[in-house]
C-alpha cells in the first residue's frame, strides 16, 4: 500500500469519528533546537484549533516561530513535545512514511518563494504533484493542470517557464500546483510576501475565493495586518507563545 492510500483510508475512518467539525487540534506544542551545546526554545506551548473550512491567519514578528509552527502543522517537522490530532488521528504517532502520505493527499503548501522548477513550464510545474502521486494517466493530468491554470487566470501562460512569468504569475502557478491534489488544507507561508500591494491583494483574494468555492481550510502566515483581518481567526505569536 502506498502512503497516500494509507492516509485516504484514515480519512474515511476520520469522517465517522466524533471530532467531525474539528479539522485539527494542537495542544502544548514545543519545539527546541540544540545549538552549540545550548538549547534554542522556539515554540513554548502553542495551542491551536481549526474547524473544517476555517481560515486562520498567523501573525507575529520575525523569529516568533511562525514558519516553525506551519512546518509542524504540515508534518514537515516533528515537535519536541505536544499533541497534534488531525480529524481523529494522532499525527505524530505516524511513521515518516505515513506522514509523507498525509502531506501528499491532504495538504497543499504555498511558500513565500514559489519553489517552482525553473526548467519546466507553468503547466508542467502544476502537473508534477499529480505525476508523483501516480493516480491518473498523463493526459488526464494535463487536462486537470490546464483547468487549474485557468482557475488562477493563466491559461495563456501554459508554456512559459518561471523566469518568463511575473512574480504574481509565478505565485499563482504555485497556488495552482498546491491545489493539484485537491487538498483539504492549504498551508501558506507569506504567500504574498514578495509581491506589490495590488498583486498581494489579488493573489490573496484568489486564495480566499478558493476557500469559499471549494470549502478547503487554510492557514496562512503574513506580516500584512490588512490581509490577516480578512481571515475568520487570527493567532499572534510572540517569542514562541500565543498572545491572543
Ligand atoms: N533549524 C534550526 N536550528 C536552530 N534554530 C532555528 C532553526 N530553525 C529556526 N530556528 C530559530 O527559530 C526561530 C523562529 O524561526 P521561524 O523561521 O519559525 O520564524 P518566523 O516567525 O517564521 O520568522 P520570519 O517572519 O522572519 O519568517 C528563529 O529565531 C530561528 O533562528
Ligand atoms: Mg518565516
Amino acid at each position: 500500500m502506498v502512503p497516500g492510500e494509507i492516509w485516504v483510508r484514515w480519512q474515511v475512518i476520520g469522517k465517522k469519528g466524533h471530532m467531525k467539525d474539528v479539522l485539527l487540534k494542537m495542544t502544548d506544542i514545543h519545539k527546541s533546537y540544540p545549538m552549540a551545546g545550548m538549547q534554542v526554545d522556539v515554540l513554548k506551548g502553542v495551542d491551536l484549533d481549526l474547524e473544517s473550512g476555517g481560515v486562520l491567519a498567523v501573525v507575529g514578528a520575525s523569529g516568533a516561530g511562525k514558519s516553525t509552527l506551519l512546518h509542524i502543522i504540515g508534518a514537515l517537522d516533528r515537535p519536541t513535545k505536544g499533541g497534534y490530532h488531525y480529524k481523529d488521528h494522532d499525527v505524530f504517532k505516524c511513521s515518516d512514511r505515513e506522514l509523507a502520505g498525509f502531506r501528499n493527499s491532504t495538504i497543499g503548501f504555498i511558500f513565500q518563494f514559489h519553489h517552482l522548477l525553473p526548467e519546466f513550464t507553468a503547466l508542467e510545474n502544476i502537473m508534477m504533484p499529480l505525476m508523483i502521486s501516480g493516480k491518473a494517466k498523463k493526459e488526464e493530468i494535463r487536462e486537470k493542470a490546464q483547468t487549474l491554470l485557468k482557475e488562477v487566470g493563466l491559461e495563456n501562460r501554459e508554456f512559459h517557464r518561471p523566469s518568463e512569468l511575473s512574480g504574481g504569475e509565478q505565485q499563482r502557478v504555485a497556488i495552482a500546483r498546491a491545489l493539484a491534489n485537491d487538498p483539504e488544507l492549504i498551508l501558506a507561508d507569506e504567500p504574498t510576501g514578495n509581491l506589490d500591494t495590488q498583486t498581494s491583494h489579488s493573489v490573496f483574494d484568489l486564495l480566499v475565493g478558493l476557500n469559499s468555492q471549494r470549502g478547503m481550510s487554510m492557514i496562512f502566515v503574513t506580516h500584512n495586518m490588512e490581509l490577516a483581518k480578512k481571515a475568520k481567526h487570527r493567532l499572534r505569536l510572540k517569542d514562541g507563545v500565543v498572545l491572543d
